[in-house]
């Protein structure tokens, strides 16, 4: 394992949930750098309540305990650091063209998912234990060995899913892709710390991220509305234009949704910070 803050690896056969464990060590006072990593999850959680499933031994299920001392504001900015550097660690495998598809999914160029991050945090007192910046904890679910090939996902799910030995043409170590991943995300997260650090982060999501230039369906909580994804702004939204009265353009940032799995209309549950 690396020699750098992601050095106490916590290994399971079998866990409910590595981002549940995290949760809960972190309210227990665990500090920065702390990560649960399990062959098999019972009760593996997906972003929106949903779950997250997959075979046992076949994909990389890990979780990272962050404690990043920035305004909630830019938590955020955790995902998109995990994010970055599981694109960094799959490259490494020599799997091209990954992107991120807005805000937390890797998918291929076809657009099959390939992974999704999941990002919880605890901003009650009782988690900044001794003082510490409250936990925020990021878990990330990797497609490495399976589905092997088409045929074995499930019909929901066909078309849409892929994972990185698909895309090697050969099974793909899950250690040394954990080992690739911590290494990686060790200068993402000491970005969290900066101003620069984060502008940064902001700028290579920008680079990384298939969904600027797509058509978008916003759903807020006083209104949907069709739009344009233009960009990612300096503190990491997404940038999206939506046509106003009399032929201008209005233009909004967004820092959480969800993007539909088939098109590129989203539906954002409503988090907008202004413009
Ligand atoms: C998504 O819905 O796309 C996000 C899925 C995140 C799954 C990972 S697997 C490791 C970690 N532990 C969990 O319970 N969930 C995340």
């Amino acid at each position: 394992m690396p020699q750098n803050r992601f050095a106490d690896v916590r290994r399971f056969e079998s866990i409910d949930s590595t981002n549940r464990y995290l949760l809960d060590e972190a309210r227990a006072g665990a500090p920065e750098g702390v990560v649960a990593v399990a062959d098999h999850q019972t009760a593996g959680r997906g972003r929106l309540g949903r779950s997250w499933e997959a075979p046992a031994g076949a994909n990389l299920l890990v979780s990272v305990l962050l404690r990043p001392a920035i305004d909630p504001g830019d938590r955020h900015l955790a995902t998109t650091a995990v994010a970055l550097a599981a694109i960094d660690a799959i490259r490494a495998t020599g799997v091209a063209g990954v992107s991120i598809k807005w805000p937390n999914d890797l998918v291929d160029t076809a657009g099959r998912k390939l992974a999704g991050v999941l990002a919880e945090s605890d901003l009650a007192p009782a988690a900044a234990a001794d003082g510490q910046p409250p936990p925020v904890v990021v878990g990330i679910g990797i497609n490495v060995n399976w589905p092997a090939d088409e045929s074995d996902l499930p019909p929901e799910l066909a078309g849409l899913a892929v994972s990185v030995s698909q895309l090697a043409g050969a099974p793909v170590d899950r250690e040394a892709l954990l080992v690739d991943l911590l290494a990686a995300l060790e200068p993402r997260a000491a970005d969290l710390a900066s101003p620069a650090g984060r502008a940064r982060l902001a700028g290579d999501l920008r680079a990384d991220c298939t969904t600027v230039g797509t058509r978008v369906r916003v759903d807020l909580p006083d209104g949907s509305f069709e739009g344009t994804a233009t960009g990612i702004s300096p503190e990491g939204h997404l940038v999206v234009d939506k046509p106003a009265r009399g032929g201008d353009e209005e233009r909004m940032r967004l820092h959480q949704g969800k993007l539909p799995r088939r098109d590129h209309a989203a539906t954002f549950p409503g988090q907008r910070t202004g413009d």
